[in-house]
C-alpha cells in the first residue's frame, strides 16, 4: 500500500489506517478473535497506522491491540491514541478531562495497557473546555521530550485552536470526521491545516457504516451503539440518506466498485496529506475496504459521485445536540 506523510514532520504511515473502536464498543457486539484476525490482516496487507482511544471499552481496546500485535509488529505500525474522555462503569460519558497532570496519569495507564514503551501519536479527544489548548499541548510535548510519546495529534478541532496548538509544538495530524456526507473541514479547518503543516487522518468516512452500502432501516440496534442517538440513523432522516447511498451505489457500479469503496476512495481523493481511517471489525469488510486504495478516481468519477451525494445532502447532523456542544470544529 502507498505510504502518506501525517503533516510536514510526523510519521509516514500507509494510505489508509485501521480504526480499532468498533472492536471494543459503540457498534455493538464484536468477536475477538475475528477482531484480532482483522487486526493481523491489515498488518499484513501493509497497513501500518492503528487508532485507537483509552475510552474505547475503557481500556478493553487497547488491551486488545496488545493482545493482537505479534513479534516484530510494534516496530511496523504507528499507534495513535485518544485520551480524556470519561465515563463512568455504566459507559454514560461524565466530561473530558485534559489537565496537565490528567495527561500524564491517562498516559501512564495506556503504556502499560498498551504493553509498550512509546505511543506513536498521542492527541486529547475533545478539548477540555476548563483548560486552554496550550496547556494541554505543551503537557504532552513534555511526554515527547522524556520519550513516551512521538508526536502530537489534535481531535475535533477548529481553525484557531489548531493555530495556538501549533504555536506550542508542531501537530502532526487532525482526527477529523470527513465523508461525502460530512464535509464541514472544507471551509476553514482544512486549508488552515493545510497552511500549517498539520495533516488529517479522516474518520467517519462511512459514515459509521450508513454509507457503506450494507446498512438497512430494517437492521436493529442495541441502546449503547451510536447509531441508535445519531440523527442520520433516525426515521426520515435514514429514508432521506439511504437515497442518497443508492444514488451512489450506481456510480460504485458502473465503476465495478461497491459504495463503500468509492466513499473510501473519495476521501483518499481529496489529497495526499489525508489518511483515512477505515473502521473494518471483519476480515471481509476490510478486504472491501482494502481495494479501495487501488481505486482511482478521475475528474468524470468525481463529478457522477457529487452528482449522487452533493455537497451538504446529508439528512441530520454528524452528532445529537449535546456531543456536538462538545466540537470545538463546529464552534
Ligand atoms: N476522533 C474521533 O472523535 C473519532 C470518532 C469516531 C471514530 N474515530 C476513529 O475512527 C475510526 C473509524 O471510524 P468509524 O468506525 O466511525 O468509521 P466508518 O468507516 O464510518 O464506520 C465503520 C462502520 O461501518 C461498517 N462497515 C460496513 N462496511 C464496511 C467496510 N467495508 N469497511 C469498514 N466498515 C464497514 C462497520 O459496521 P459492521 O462491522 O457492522 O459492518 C463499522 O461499524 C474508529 O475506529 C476510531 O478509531 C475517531
Amino acid at each position: 500500500m502507498d505510504g502518506r506523510r501525517l503533516g510536514a514532520q510526523g510519521p509516514e504511515v500507509s494510505a489508509l489506517g485501521l480504526g480499532a473502536m468498533g472492536m471494543s464498543d459503540l457498534y455493538g457486539p464484536a468477536d475477538r478473535t475475528e477482531s484480532i484476525a482483522t487486526i493481523h490482516a491489515a498488518i499484513d496487507a501493509g497497513i501500518t497506522l492503528l487508532d485507537t482511544g483509552d475510552f474505547y471499552g475503557m481500556g478493553h481496546n487497547e488491551l486488545l491491540i496488545r493482545e493482537a500485535l505479534r513479534v516484530g509488529d510494534r516496530e511496523r505500525v504507528a499507534i495513535s491514541v485518544k485520551f480524556g474522555g470519561m465515563r463512568d462503569p455504566a459507559e454514560n460519558w461524565v466530561g473530558y478531562d485534559a489537565r496537565p497532570e490528567a495527561v500524564r496519569n491517562f498516559l501512564a495507564y495506556t503504556l502499560r495497557r498498551l504493553g509498550t514503551d512509546y505511543v506513536d501519536v498521542y492527541r486529547p479527544a475533545r478539548l477540555d473546555p476548563t483548560v486552554p489548548v496550550e496547556e494541554t499541548v505543551g503537557a504532552i510535548a513534555d511526554m515527547v521530550k522524556a520519550g513516551y510519546v512521538r508526536n502530537i495529534g489534535l481531535s475535533e478541532v477548529g481553525a484557531e485552536s489548531l493555530r495556538r496548538a501549533q504555536a506550542v509544538h508542531p501537530i502532526s495530524d487532525l482526527q477529523i470526521e470527513y465523508s461525502l456526507l460530512s464535509r464541514g473541514i472544507e471551509a476553514e479547518v482544512l486549508p488552515t491545516a493545510r497552511e500549517l503543516g498539520i495533516g488529517i487522518t479522516a474518520y467517519g468516512v462511512l459514515s459509521r457504516g450508513l454509507l457503506s452500502g450494507h446498512w438497512t432501516a430494517e437492521r436493529s440496534i442495541g441502546q449503547t451503539d451510536f447509531r441508535s442517538h445519531s440523527p442520520r440513523f433516525q426515521g426520515d432522516n435514514l429514508t432521506r440518506n439511504l437515497a442518497l447511498v443508492e444514488a451512489l451505489r450506481g456510480v460504485a457500479e458502473a465503476q465495478g466498485a461497491t459504495p463503500a469503496q468509492v466513499a473510501i476512495a473519495w476521501v483518499l481523493a481529496q489529497g495526499d496529506d489525508i489518511v483515512p481511517l477505515v473502521g473494518a471489525r471483519r476480515r471481509d469488510r476490510l478486504a472491501e475496504s482494502l481495494a479501495a486504495a487501488d481505486l482511482t478516481l478521475d475528474a468524470e468519477d468525481l463529478a457522477a459521485i457529487e452528482a449522487a451525494v452533493p455537497h451538504g445532502a446529508a439528512a441530520g447532523s454528524r452528532y445529537s445536540e449535546a456531543q456536538m456542544a462538545h466540537l470545538d470544529s463546529e464552534r
